[in-house]
């Protein structure tokens, strides 16, 4: 089938290039020339485990582009995967998928074309996007006759870092629409994951535990509330054990335990029971504020979402006075941050929590200093303001300083030779910002092994 991804971000260029790696022809439009002119000469404008790989494979069936012209005429299935971030008052900020919507309207003139929305968006933009299509494809004057299209919603559920095997290898794939055509197209174009009958990337093998994919077809605003609904549930479940975890340091309780004893039980489940700072990212943050924002506008409160906001800032902070009453004091005292991106496996630095400990910690007098063995450099472009306080080597970091923190948890920092660190410390304390450490063994080291919560 012919397709169109708009937008090739960290879902529409997994999008894209995946379809395209399935056999169908995929051109991906953005409007950002970098990204593009990257593209096109294989090369990966983010950090994501196996793109490049991918990109070479399916490269034969993937076109990138500038230009709308060139991409949307023809194409059975258009996807917009653009930005929708939230604004001032923590409702999405709709104008890029807008304007996205507009330029696919200009260029529409298939027979039949399924626009589907895949950024994340509040419950009723299906109906939107179809209205701004239909009102721009009407002030065409070259619109061309018998061209149809009908909008259908796709959320997308990949974690970063993990975003080829969460799109070949999907827990579900839902589809939101109200026309049984465009359900069809797509059962078609997703047919070879939803049976996987595709040959598994030799990079990927495909999981030996992987069955027929779910679809779950639905109406548009049911899909739309299956996003929110997925990723607040997810949120609260971190709070959850967040919560949990700042009343067992109180009773001397060890929040790991009881996270294992707790999701031992099938019905809780061990993902995402995992005690810390707290979660970030482009999702969570902004989708559980527009959850709260469009209940808002049915004059309905989300309590639950609420509080697992609440908590979930209230672990940045309680890192930072975890610090504090150790050190007692913070003004002048060397900090080091291990670990900047939000999440281990990408270069993203949307709501990192590292970057608001370091704010907050700079508020308070500290000398701060980060480390991020993939991210830095985009630190550097995206935080220009804190780049000064980037550390290249970990030597620099641990020279000296009073206090390391552990906020990410990538794997190089799980292998570091720790021993060979604590030398360099003034006082060697350690704040397992993620409970990943082997509290006892860090004490063998030399370290103080302090956690955010019991
Ligand atoms: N990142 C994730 O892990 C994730 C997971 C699930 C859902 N989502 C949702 O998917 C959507 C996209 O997220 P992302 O992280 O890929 O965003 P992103 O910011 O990484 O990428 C968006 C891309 O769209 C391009 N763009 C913006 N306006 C455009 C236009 N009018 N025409 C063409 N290109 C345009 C930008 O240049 C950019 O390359 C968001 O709604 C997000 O909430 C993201």
């Amino acid at each position: 089938m012919r397709v169109c991804v708009v937008g090739t971000g960290y879902v529409g260029l997994t999008t894209g290039v995946s379809l395209a790696f399935l056999g169908h022809q995929v051109t991906c439009v953005d409007l950002d020339r970098n990204k593009v002119d990257m593209l096109t000469a294989g090369k990966c404008p983010i950090y994501e485990p196996g793109m490049e790989d991918l990109l070479a494979e399916a490269a034969a069936n993937l076109t990138f582009t500038t230009s709308y012209a060139e991409a949307v005429p023809g194409a059975d299935v258009v996807f917009v995967a653009v930005q929708t971030p939230s604004a001032e008052d923590g409702s999405p900020d709709l104008r890029y998928l807008r304007s996205a919507a507009e330029s696919v309207a200009r260029n529409l003139d298939h027979t039949f074309t399924v626009v589907v929305n895949k950024s994340t968006v509040p419950i009723g933009s299906g109906n939107w996007v179809d209205a701004i299509l239909r009102e721009s494809f009407a002030d065409r004057a070259d619109r061309p006759a018998g061209c149809e299209f009908s909008v259908a919603s796709n959320p997308e559920f990949l974690r970063e870092g993990n975003a080829i095997h969460d799109t070949l290898y999907p827990d579900r794939i839902v589809i939101g629409s109200d026309n049984p055509r465009s359900l069809e197209v797509l059962n078609h174009l997703y047919r070879p994951i939803i049976n996987q009958t595709f040959t598994a990337p030799s990079f990927l093998p495909r999981p030996d535990d992987t069955g027929a994919v779910p679809l779950v077809s639905t109406d548009l605003a049911s899909a739309e509330l299956i996003k929110y609904a997925a990723n607040a549930f997810l949120a609260l479940k971190i709070s959850f054990v967040n919560e949990i975890g700042q009343l067992a340091g109180k009773v001397g309780a060890d929040i790991t335990e009881v996270a294992r004893g707790i999701g031992l039980d099938q019905r809780i489940g061990s993902r995402f029971l995992e005690p810390g700072v707290g979660w970030g990212g482009s999702c969570f943050g902004k989708d559980t504020k527009a959850l709260i924002a469009t209940a808002g506008e049915y004059k309905l409160e989300m309590p639950i979402v609420k509080a697992a906001r609440e908590v979930n800032d209230r672990q940045r902070a309680a890192a930072v006075e975890r610090l504090q009453d150790e050190l007692r004091i913070l003004k002048g005292r060397k900090i080091g941050l291990l670990g900047i991106a939000f999440k281990p496996n990408t270069d993203d630095l949307r709501d990192s929590p590292a970057v608001d400990i370091a704010q907050m910690l700079l508020a308070r007098g500290a000398r701060v200093r980060l480390h991020d063995p993939v991210a830095a450099e985009r630190f550097r472009r995206e935080q220009p303001e804190l780049a000064p306080y980037l550390c290249e080597t970990l030597d620099g970091l641990f020279d000296d300083c009073d206090a390391v923190v552990l906020v990410t948890k990538w794997a190089q920092y799980l292998e570091l030779d720790w021993g060979k660190f604590v030398g360099l410390m003034r006082t060697p304390i350690l704040l397992d910002g993620r409970h990943v450490l082997d509290s006892e063994r860090m004490g063998r080291l030399g370290y103080k092994y302090l956690a955010v919560s019991g």
